[in-house]
């Protein structure tokens, strides 16, 4: 079909495929970093379609550059805080994501970091390759237990359950955050509290929020400082639902234990002070990093362009209203 699609970066070839099939031109980002600003405001003026990521900011500018035609912005990824979705709308471009498909492996990730940072697996590890290591020693590397403690999930989505269910396998007390009661963690014995009763408790506090004006720097000084001084903070949301800042300041006097954090508040970079810290464990924005999930988000993006292209309602559209006025 005539259609013209950009990709404005790499991604798995099932969901080029499909694209390849339906599109007669389907054009991919060469270069193996985050698009260049001005490449993107380029490349998208007169396309059909964009497959954009999260590191694409999608505005009035960029609406405007693609042009009246452009039907949809695909994004890469479950969340969409990169995109302005009050000007698609206005500009009538129906926007999606891929949600469902990559909440376990994002949950398995947040429990990586769980379990990394609290028996201090990337400390150590970086110990032994050192050849400083002399021998077994009753004192060395001391961490925390994950069974039996309490994890506190902040935001009981899609994610943030996937995340709570993984821990009745460690025989955890289970605490949510939420606005609604989550029947599925309620069947397993999680209960829903208030965030300072979560903060305070918890021995794991797991962030599972989408970032919206409401939740940027939910996490802040104050928070930190309700948290138990032997408690972990990990992040696998958003980096601004955090002040990063502040969690530096908290993990280098030891007001917490340590932090897990997979995203933060201007990739790539860190915070001041943040990379010479032992008690964190960092990770590069990798939640749903496995062959098979970036895959099958490859074809999920592709069959919502595909949809959109054909004036078909895309099965994950978030601008639903854009639907109703076009
Ligand atoms: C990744 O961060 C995503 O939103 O899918």
């Amino acid at each position: 079909m005539p259609f013209n699609v950009y990709v404005t970066r790499q991604i798995p070839e099932a969901g080029l495929a499909i694209l390849r099939e339906h599109c007669d031109r389907v054009d991919v980002s060469p270069q193996d970093c985050p698009l260049d600003r001005r490449v993107f405001l380029a490349q998208v003026k007169g396309r059909d379609g964009v497959v954009c990521q999260l590191t694409d900011l999608v505005d009035e500018e960029v609406l405007q550059a693609a042009g009246p035609q452009c039907r949809v912005f695909a994004n890469f990824g479950v969340g969409f805080n990169n995109i302005d979705l009050e000007a698609a709308t206005r500009h009538g471009a129906l926007i999606t994501n891929t949600p469902g498909i990559l909440s376990d492996t994002t949950a398995d990730l947040a429990w990586s970091l769980m379990l990394s940072v609290a028996r201090r697996i990337v400390e150590s590890d970086r110990y032994c390759r050192s050849g400083k290591w002399t021998g077994f020693s009753p004192m060395l590397f001391l961490g925390h237990d994950i069974h039996g403690a309490t994890l506190g999930i902040v935001g009981a989505g899609r994610i943030g359950t996937a995340a709570g269910l993984r821990s009745t396998g460690f025989n955890m007390k289970l605490l949510y955050f939420d606005d609604r009661e989550n029947d599925v963690l309620n069947k397993v014995g999680g209960k829903r509290v208030g965030l300072g009763t979560l903060l305070q408790e918890s021995d794991f506090v797991s962030l599972h929020v989408p970032l919206l004006d409401s939740t940027y720097h939910m996490i802040g000084r104050d928070a930190l400082a309700m948290m138990k001084p032997t408690a972990y903070l990990i992040n696998t949301a958003r980096g601004p639902v955090v002040d990063e800042q502040a969690l530096v300041e908290a993990l280098r006097e030891k007001r917490i234990a340590g932090a897990g954090l997979d995203v933060y508040e201007n990739e790539p970079e860190l915070a001041p002070g943040l990379a010479e810290l032992e008690n964190v464990v960092c990770i590069p924005h990798l939640g749903s990093a496995t062959h098979a999930t970036r895959s099958r988000m490859s074809v999920m993006v592709a069959q919502n362009v595909v949809a959109a292209l054909k004036g078909e309602t895309p099965p994950n559209l978030v601008n639903t209203d854009v639907a109703k006025d076009t």
